[in-house]
């Protein structure tokens, strides 16, 4: 089996989902439900004996070390995190906490649990970490897109914590032989994706009839990949990536956010029309975010030549299903639009 952490968040439900749809082996879900996890997302596989759910923390050494001994996994994959920039912004000490301290523990609890193990099984052991491509901080209008060997220059607390995350795995690896793999990915967008981000928060403020606040002058770019392409990215890593490597993840398709918000008009504008006319209505720019990274593309060359992974979905084929997926969802929505998600909402977006 193998042990999947923060699997009840936005990718990491997709991937576990995606797991039991290719394969029969089964997942420790270890996921501590922050505002971000939502166990709805997995409402699917409720009485199926191949998932089992522990709600816990990253951080707690004894709880971690208690679910190796017990199920024995042969891999740890590792997506648990605070993941919005914004909140970064607002509290990073959560960021430190979880993704830094957090991935400190499990590296140490696996490290544990592997020097132990029997040979045949030790070598088949792997450690995944999920990681971003914020790390390599920011591109100019026509630099070359990141690639494995870019510097790291992050800029947000985010990034921060996700670039020592990142060391931390590098260094365990380099120092203990621990066999890990490590992916760097573009942002990503599909269902099941909290609408604190921009896409689902464009799409259920347009459909509440509220502004859609664009940061800055819109120029910003960010390379999107559908959901479920990182999560047959992240597969074709945990199976056939070279030990000790990193692979970025990407989707070829940088675009501007101003595009983004009007593409997502343009797809409700034909799939749920307004008697007031067009969505663009309430395009609404508002002030920046401080340390706004202006750009990021991702070369994803590596992870094709190495392991044949290419995108399945193109930016069109993969926006009209996360649109439709939306407006097929309105449960959901409301479901994680709790008070703690209102008071968000006033807190990042009252002074812009
Ligand atoms: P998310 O915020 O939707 O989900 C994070 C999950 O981790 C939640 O279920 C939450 O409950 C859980 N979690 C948080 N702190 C925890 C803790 N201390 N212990 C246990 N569980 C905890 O995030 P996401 O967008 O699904 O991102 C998943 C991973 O992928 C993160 O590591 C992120 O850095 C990385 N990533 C995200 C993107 C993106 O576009 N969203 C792109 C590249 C990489
Ligand atoms: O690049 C990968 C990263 O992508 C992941 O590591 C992060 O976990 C993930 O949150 C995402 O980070 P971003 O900061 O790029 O995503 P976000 O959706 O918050 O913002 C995308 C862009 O849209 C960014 O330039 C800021 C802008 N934006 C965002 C919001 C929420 C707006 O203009 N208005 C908004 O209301």
């Amino acid at each position: 089996m193998i042990l999947v952490t923060g699997g009840a968040g936005f990718i990491g439900s997709n991937f576990v989902l995606g797991w039991l749809a290719h394969h029969d082996e089964p997942v420790i879900n270890l996921d501590a439900l922050t505002y971000a996890g939502n166990l709805r997302n997995l409402s699917s596989l409720q009485g199926d004996t191949r998932h089992r759910f522990v709600r816990g923390d990253i951080t707690d050494r004894a709880l971690v070390d208690g679910l190796l001994a017990e199920h024995r996994p042969r891999a740890i994959v590792h997506f648990a995190a605070e993941s919005h920039v914004d909140r970064s912004i607002h509290g990073p000490l959560a960021f430190i906490k979880t993704n830094v301290d957090g991935t400190y523990t499990l590296l140490e609890a696996a490290r544990a649990f592997w020097q132990a193990l029997p040979a045949d099984e030790k070598a088949g052991f792997r450690f995944h970490h999920v990681s971003t491509d914020e790390v390599y901080g920011s591109l100019r209008p026509g630099d070359p897109a990141f690639t494995e060997s870019h510097p790291y220059e992050p800029n947000s607390p985010y990034s921060a914590s996700k670039a020592a995350s990142d060391h931390l795995v590098r260094a365990w690896h380099h120092t203990y032989g621990l066999p890990v793999v490590t992916t760097n990915c573009s942002n990503n967008y599909g269902p099941y994706h909290f609408p604190e981000k921009l896409i689902p928060l464009m799409i259920v403020n347009a459909l509440a009839g509220k502004p859609l606040p664009v940061y800055g002058d819109g120029q910003q770019i960010r390379d999107w990949l559908y959901v479920t392409d990182h999560c047959s990215a992240i597969r074709a890593v945990l199976a056939r990536g070279r030990l000790g490597e990193t692979y970025n993840i990407g989707g070829w398709n940088e675009k501007p956010n101003i595009e983004i918000v009007h593409t997502i008009c343009a797809l409700l504008d034909e799939l749920r029309p307004h008697a007031e006319g067009s969505y663009q209505r309430l395009v609404t720019y508002v002030a920046d975010r401080p340390g706004h990274d202006r750009r990021y593309a991702i070369d994803a060359r590596k992870i094709e030549r190495e392991l044949g992974w290419r995108p399945a979905e193109t930016f069109e084929t993969g926006i009209r299903k996360t649109v439709q997926w939306y407006l097929d969802h309105a449960d959901w929505v409301a479901d994680v639009q709790s008070g703690g998600y209102r008071e968000w909402v006033d807190r990042n977006y009252a002074q812009r």
